[in-house]
């Protein structure tokens, strides 16, 4: 019996299996829109048979673009968009996430294959905001935010939430993490403020878990809400394991229910030894010590390691990214060479081997 292939429900939510796409930016957005690509994009992944897609970062409001060519979802038009995508994954029984982010100082970049990094004015870039008026390396200033500022972006986070749920997609992630603007509240090597966002533990993670209230009161009780969080900054004196574990719990309290458990991001020099699995054990104890859902990402690439993962309990699901960038089609090939005969998508069926 296979654990990674059995079903996983979450306030009534079933997701077929426990193979997940993990959100990846694709830089082809215009003006913030979704298109041709990402229905194609998303498309594969929807014939591959995942349990979940979650697409990538997806901004509340314009300027919490990463890049000129990142999507936002900051009204109407804009959620629109990603309608024919969620249909597409539904029609063949695939759930579809939207991770929910504001880039903060590590906005308004072009995007990584253009010649220039940082977007001017005349690119199409802005000036980016953060927790504090201190620079990414090799990025600009940023304008700290007000107080009032931070709880327009609270409300932004549940109005964009409203807007995903509205148009079909049936996971909320809320991301903080990668050195972007929630975890340039919660992590101390980014948070130099002094009023009651910044300094103390409570005060740090007040953003984040103001943001998670917020949106679990816009999308009900029935949407699953996850979370993505940076496990560790990988430097002396930041953000750890521990604080993931207590903010975790918090979460939970809020309605959250499941911690996507990534890593890094605060600062460019920090020294992480990635290797295959190498966050697993941050979200096998979060799982513990928090006693909420978790889901692994990082190097997870082979059938076997994907499937040890979620039967020894380490997490409940798996975040696969670049390997499904490689071939979409990862789940249908995983479950033949773990034995597992699950439903291919009858165009696809002849090419099954069990
Ligand atoms: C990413 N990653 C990422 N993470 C995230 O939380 N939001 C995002 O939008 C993106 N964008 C993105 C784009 C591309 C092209 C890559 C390769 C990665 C990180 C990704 O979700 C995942 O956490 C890492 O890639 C590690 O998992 P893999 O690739 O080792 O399975």
């Amino acid at each position: 019996m296979s654990q990674l292939f059995s079903p996983l429900e979450i306030r009534g939510t079933i997701f077929s299996n426990r193979v997940w796409v993990s959100p990846m930016c694709q830089y082809m957005a215009e003006d913030g829109l979704v298109g041709t690509w990402h229905q194609v994009h998303i498309g594969s992944w929807s014939t591959g048979a995942p349990g979940l897609i979650m697409l990538e970062a997806t901004a509340v409001r314009p300027d919490g673009r990463i890049s000129i060519g990142c999507p936002s979802i900051n009204d109407e038009a804009h959620a629109q968009a990603f309608k024919p995508l969620v249909d597409f994954a539904h029609s063949y029984g695939v759930k579809v996430g939207i991770q929910l982010a504001h880039a903060g100082r590590k906005a308004s970049t072009m995007r990584p294959w253009d010649d220039h990094r940082l977007a001017a004015k005349e690119d199409g870039g802005w000036q980016a905001i953060s927790s504090s008026a201190t620079a990414f390396e090799g990025y600009l200033v940023p304008r700290e935010v007000s107080k009032d500022e931070i709880a327009e972006l609270v409300q932004d986070f549940a109005a964009a939430a409203k807007r995903a749920v509205d148009v079909g997609i049936d996971v909320i992630e809320i991301h903080a993490a990668h050195g972007y603007l929630i975890h340039q509240f919660y992590s101390p090597l980014m948070n130099q403020r002094s009023d009651e966002y910044g300094g103390s533990f409570e005060n740090r993670t007040r953003f984040l878990l103001e943001v998670a209230t917020a949106v679990r009161k816009a999308i009900g009780e029935s949407v699953p809400l996850f979370v993505r969080i940076s496990a560790t900054d990988w430097v002396e004196g930041g953000w750890n394991l521990i604080d993931s574990i207590e903010v975790s719990a918090k979460l939970k309290d809020l309605g959250v229910d499941l911690i996507d458990v990534s890593s890094g991001g605060a600062v460019h020099n920090a020294k992480i030894d990635a290797k295959p699995g190498f966050q697993v054990p941050f979200a096998a104890a979060i799982k513990t010590e928090a006693g909420i859902a978790t889901g692994a990402v990082g190097l997870i690439t082979e059938a076997e390691q994907a499937e040890h993962i979620v039967a020894s309990g380490e997490a409940d699901a798996v975040f696969l990214g670049r390997a499904m960038l490689r071939n979409p089609r990862w789940a249908l090939e995983a479950a033949e060479k773990l034995g597992v005969r699950i439903d291919w998508p009858l165009p696809l069926d002849r090419g099954r081997t069990l």
